[in-house]
C-alpha cells in the first residue's frame, strides 16, 4: 500500500468516481430514507452555534443527509458538494433550496469562505490516508470558531483497503481508516471530540459492519 505509484492510485480514483456516478440512482433508492444515523444528525444540529448556520457538505451523494438536516432545521444554509454530477443532480432535486457544486474533496482549496459546520458522510472511505489527512486539515481551516465537523467512515486496518464490487459488478476502491489516527490529527488541529457513535450496519443477512461517526468542535 505504501509503495503504490501515483498514477496507479489516480486510476483507482477515476474508476471509483465513475462507479459512483453510475450507481447514483440506485444509491438514492437504497439510502435516501435510512434512519440508522438520525440521532447523529440531531447531535450535529444541536452543536451548531446559530440557527441559520452555514454548512459545507463534502460527498453529499443524493442529498440524503442534507434532507435530514433541513428537516431538523429548515433555516440552514447548505452548500452540498460531490465529485459525481449525477449525485449532485439528485441532491438538488431532493433539496431544491440548497446550493450545489461538483467538487472533488481533494480540491477544497477552491473554497474561499468559512462555515459553521462541515459534514462528510462516508466520503473518506474513498480517499487514501494522505488525501484524508489533507481533507481533515482543510476542514479545520474552513471552519469558523466553534464550528462543528461530522465525519463517518469504517474504522479498520488501512492495509485491508482495496477494491470492492457492488451487485452490478462496478467497483470502488474502499479505504479503511483508524479512529484513533483521525481523532489525533483533528485534535492536533484545534478540534475537540464531542461524541463518537458506533452503528452496526447490516450489509447482508450474513454480514454486519461497524460504522463510526465522529463529531468534533473547533476550539
Ligand atoms: C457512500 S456515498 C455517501 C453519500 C452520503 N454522504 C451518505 O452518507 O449517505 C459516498 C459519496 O462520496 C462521493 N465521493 C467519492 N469520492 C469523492 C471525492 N474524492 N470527492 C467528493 N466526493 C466523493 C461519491 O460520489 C458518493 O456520493
Amino acid at each position: 500500500m505504501e509503495n503504490v505509484y501515483f498514477y496507479e492510485m489516480e486510476e483507482w480514483y477515476s474508476e471509483t468516481h465513475k462507479t459512483w456516478n453510475k450507481v447514483a440512482q440506485r444509491y438514492e433508492e437504497k439510502f435516501m430514507d435510512l434512519e440508522l444515523y438520525n440521532d447523529s444528525y440531531q447531535r450535529f444540529c444541536d452543536e451548531l452555534s446559530r440557527p441559520d448556520a452555514s454548512l459545507l457538505e463534502i460527498g453529499c451523494g443524493p442529498g440524503n443527509i442534507t434532507r435530514q438536516l433541513l428537516k431538523r432545521n429548515p433555516k440552514l444554509n447548505i452548500l452540498a458538494t460531490d465529485v459525481s454530477k449525477n449525485m449532485i443532480d439528485l441532491a438538488k432535486k431532493n433539496n431544491p433550496g440548497i446550493e450545489v457544486q461538483v467538487l472533488d474533496g481533494r480540491n477544497l482549496k477552491s473554497i474561499k469562505n468559512k462555515f459553521d459546520g462541515i459534514i462528510s458522510g462516508f466520503t473518506i472511505p474513498y480517499l487514501s490516508k494522505s488525501d484524508s489527512q489533507k481533507l481533515l486539515r482543510d476542514c479545520t481551516r474552513l471552519l469558523n470558531e466553534e464550528g462543528v465537523l461530522y465525519l463517518s467512515f469504517v474504522d479498520g486496518d488501512y492495509g485491508q483497503s482495496g477494491f470492492v464490487s457492488g451487485s452490478s459488478g462496478d467497483r470502488t476502491y474502499f479505504y479503511y481508516h483508524q479512529l484513533e489516527t483521525i481523532k489525533q490529527t483533528l485534535e492536533e488541529n484545534n478540534m475537540n471530540t464531542v461524541e463518537v457513535f458506533k452503528k452496526a450496519y447490516q450489509r447482508s443477512d450474513e454480514n454486519a459492519e461497524w460504522h463510526t461517526i465522529l463529531i468534533l468542535k473547533k476550539i
